[in-house]
């Protein structure tokens, strides 16, 4: 679980929306996997993967745009969290229901790498696109 005060603000409100959703998303799929409901864990799985999908693809065609320098960087971040998040679906779907592995995954891996993305990666990126947008 993730308090909305504790998400990070980057300088484009278009960004802040999408990472608002995600931290929506990863409560309600937390929640689900507390509750021990394999229907609903497998649903905001999959849901959070189509949200990373568009929520990282929207960021890396922004930064194709502004040819943001360090555009592999960031992608290479993007692709990684996207695969292990495929790695858990997959996991948790083949198998009885691992609860465990999904609430160990979204508080021990996943939470605190978003988090930290934020503050980095999208800060500088978002940073960038708004000067790039300005000139
Ligand atoms: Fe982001
Ligand atoms: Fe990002």
């Amino acid at each position: 679980m993730i308090a909305q005060e504790e998400l990070p603000m980057v300088a484009m409100p278009s960004m802040n929306d999408t990472h608002l959703e995600d931290i929506i998303l990863i409560n309600q799929l937390s929640a689900a996997a507390q509750s021990r409901n394999i229907p609903a864990t497998k649903i905001f799985l999959e849901e959070l993967i189509e949200h990373s999908m568009a929520h990282f693809s929207g960021e890396e065609a922004m930064m194709k745009e502004y040819n943001f320098p360090p555009l592999a960087i960031h992608k290479a971040e993007h692709d990684r969290v996207l695969k292990e998040l495929n790695n858990i679906t997959r996991i948790f779907s083949e198998g009885e229901g691992d609860f465990s592995l999904v609430t160990s995954y979204v508080d021990g891996s996943l939470i605190p790498w978003l988090l930290n993305h934020i503050e980095t990666l999208d800060t500088v990126s978002a940073m960038f696109i708004v000067n790039a947008t300005k000139s």
